[in-house]
């Protein structure tokens, strides 16, 4: 893997976008606050390794003496009539699978659901043999593959989820290879233990041994070697009840893990019970009560929305991210890339369909996929904005106004990006 360069200074910035925060309180932002995306015309940036050292006007830091000094030593990076954002945080994702979903795509166009198709043998099921029985190395070269597409897409954060094989030596199989993956990426990768994503069908009608196993096997063994930073559970009608959801967060913060879950994607879970255990997000949150909004308000809890699965699924109603942000509570975007709801690696794609079909504005989503992503991984003091002392994660987009992010949906105009300070050029 590539060193980050000594000095770079990325200059003649169109337009800069720090997302530096708005008030001096830390946390992910909320209401108002999430689309103050601090921008600087005509800006630059300077980096030192993987740190970011100082920001500004172009024309500031062409003057300043330690910039000066250095002239010669540091590598000028043109972006005129480009625009530069923190890189993308793609907080919930689970590449660690094989084979796309093709007969279940074919099923679903022609009328079947999700839970059918499923319920029929396909879905998370039909995924698993083909990673029980893979080689470790045949799953880190899949990870690596992903992460250098998302790379260069302009993420250069990413949660990665296990959950594709379900027994406990495939699901810490899964976690070595998003471990081996990351080591060969320049990027930062967070690891997820999805060991209760549904029951597998050797515990058909005894979920409860498979809770046991996830809980006093998989979880003490992937925190013993250190192999997860989080726990998720799929807490939904075909996956896991709220009392085994319950069950997996107790034994995940006995263990020291923090906690996040799938919530509300098909049905309604009341998420109150599960406030105690700090939970870092909740994600997809299509079906939410006016009662648990109202607990959230306040909380650093974030809402992740992933709007490529209602997308993929063809669903004409999307979670209600105007309801989430009014009423005060923070609102992140990832890609929930997966082989059977959204298989897309592309955070440009997830703003755009937030856009669209959420009513979020491009400010909005642009804050929820780099700064709130931050937070809802625990990274928001490194990651997410472009302020000194901060890890030098850039994306650099070829087009002159932040809004064309959204606007050509479905082409990759991200022309380099920076990940922990090493440049990675898409041309
Ligand atoms: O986030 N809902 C649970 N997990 C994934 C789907 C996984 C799959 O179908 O393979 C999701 O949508
Ligand atoms: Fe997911």
């Amino acid at each position: 893997m590539q060193k980050p360069q000594p000095w770079t200074l990325l200059a003649n910035i169109g337009q800069l976008l720090t997302l530096r925060a708005p008030s001096a309180k830390p946390g992910p932002r909320r209401r108002s606050d999430l689309k103050e995306l601090g921008i600087i015309h005509d800006g630059a940036v300077l980096f030192v390794g993987n740190k970011i050292v100082s920001l500004g006007a172009t024309k500031d830091a062409r003057c300043d003496p330690w910039i000066r000094k250095r002239r010669k030593q540091i590598v000028e990076i043109d972006c005129a009539g480009k625009v530069v954002i923190p890189g993308l945080v793609d907080s919930h994702t689970h590449p660690v699978f094989l084979n796309p979903r093709l007969v279940d795509f074919e099923k679903r166009i022609a009328g079947a659901s999700y839970e059918e198709i499923a319920a029929a043998g396909g879905g998370i099921g039909s995924s698993l043999e083909s990673v029980r029985t893979a080689a470790k190395s045949a799953l880190t070269e899949k990870v690596v593959a992903v992460l250098r597409d998302m790379a260069a897409h302009g993420t250069t954060t990413v949660e990665a989820k296990s959950g594709y094989g379900l027994t406990v030596a495939s699901e810490l199989k899964s976690l070595e290879s998003i471990r081996d993956g990351a080591s060969q990426w320049a990027g930062t990768v967070v690891p997820t233990l999805l060991g209760a994503h549904v029951v597998p069908k050797e515990f058909k009608g005894c979920s409860q041994k498979y809770v046991e196993i996830v809980c006093t096997e998989m979880i003490p063994r992937a925190a013993r070697r250190k192999l997860a930073q989080f726990v998720d559970v799929f807490c939904d009608q075909g996956a896991f009840t709220a009392e085994e959801a319950e069950q997996v967060f107790v034994a995940a913060r006995q263990h020291g893990f923090s906690v996040r879950a799938h919530m509300g994607q098909l049905s309604e879970t009341k998420l109150a019970p599960f406030l105690r255990f700090d939970p870092a997000s909740f994600d997809h949150m299509d079906h939410v009560s006016e009662d648990d909004i109202a607990q959230l308000r306040g909380r650093d809890t974030v809402a992740t929305l992933v709007p490529g699965a209602n997308h993929f699924l063809g669903l004409k109603d999307y979670p209600n991210a105007r309801r989430l942000i009014d009423a005060g509570v923070p609102v992140a975007l990832a890609t929930d890339y997966n082989p059977g709801t959204s298989p897309t690696i592309s955070m440009p794609m997830a703003m755009s369909l937030a856009c669209t079909h959420m009513k979020m504005s491009p400010a909005e989503a642009l804050a929820a996929a780099t700064i709130n992503g931050a937070w809802a991984l625990g990274l928001g003091h490194r990651k997410g904005s472009i302020e000194p002392g901060k890890d030098a994660d850039f994306a650099v987009f070829d087009v002159k106004d932040y809004r064309e992010i959204p606007y050509w949906f479905g082409a990759n105009h991200c022309a380099l990006t920076v990940l922990n300070g090493v440049i990675e050029s898409q041309n």
